[in-house]
């Protein structure tokens, strides 16, 4: 059952990205590679209007051009008073794709005067593969749950979705130098710092990203390559 999965491509073109993710699934006794590794030069566009459309979406791309499992994330800062918003539009909030600096000036625009500022990170991690494998596979891991049929799921395929969740809130001063998007002004009042002023491994034991690929993993382990 498990040879299947003797290779995973992580659909992302973001090479910190992937450095992270083969990072969670250390020890897993897979090859994970990017797409350009097994001959895929692009990746649609994320269009969709939830996370896991968006993630289902380039997953399924992989999959249907190389038949290989793939696994692929979308993720969001979601602000309450903000009826979830930046959500799906997290990464071009402010304007122009990736530009940390106007997606978070338009957030603090956006919550100016608001006292409510909490908000959370969300990732929907999905793993896309044959039907054959994962179609009767049992999912016993919490945050982890089958998609049931789906019209972005190819033919022959099936996904399994993780969902990780952090909690938090919105601070007006960014602080903190690590991390990338709205990590300066996302704050932990447990820890009394924004995700910014955590380090690497800090991060990920608590990130909404750092949840959901740890549960896709413990999924792996058990379902597919039989370890648990
Ligand atoms: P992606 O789908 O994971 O690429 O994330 C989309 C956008 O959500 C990013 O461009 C960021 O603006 C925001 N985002 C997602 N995860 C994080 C995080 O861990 N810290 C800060 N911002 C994030």
């Amino acid at each position: 059952m498990g040879r299947a999965f003797q290779t995973l491509v992580f659909a992302s073109f973001n090479a910190g990205k992937v450095r992270e993710v083969a990072a969670l699934l250390a020890g897993l006794p897979v090859r994970l590679v990017g797409p350009r590794e097994v001959g895929v030069g692009s990746l649609p566009e994320e269009t969709g209007q939830t996370f896991l459309d968006n993630a289902i979406l380039k997953a399924a791309h992989v999959f249907r051009e190389t038949r290989l499992p793939a696994l692929a994330d979308d993720s969001g800062l979601e602000v309450r008073a903000l009826g979830g918003a930046p959500g799906v539009h997290s990464a071009r909030y402010g304007g122009r794709e990736h530009d940390d600096a106007a997606n978070i000036a338009r957030l603090l625009r956006d919550l100016h005067g608001v006292t409510d500022r909490r908000g959370r990170f969300v990732c929907h991690a999905v793993l896309v593969g044959p039907a054959a494998v994962l179609g009767d596979a049992t999912v016993r891991i919490d945050g982890v749950t089958r998609v049931a049929a789906h019209p972005l799921v190819p033919p022959g395929a099936a996904a399994v979705l993780a969902i990780g969740e952090v909690a938090g809130r919105v601070v007006d001063t960014p602080a903190g130098d690590n991390g990338f998007g709205y990590d300066p002004v996302f704050f932990r009042d447990d820890l009394g710092r924004t995700f910014a002023q955590l380090t690497r491994d800090e991060k990920n034991a608590l990130s909404h990203r750092g949840q959901a690929f740890r549960r896709l993993k413990a999924f792996l382990e058990e379902t597919v390559l039989g370890r648990a």
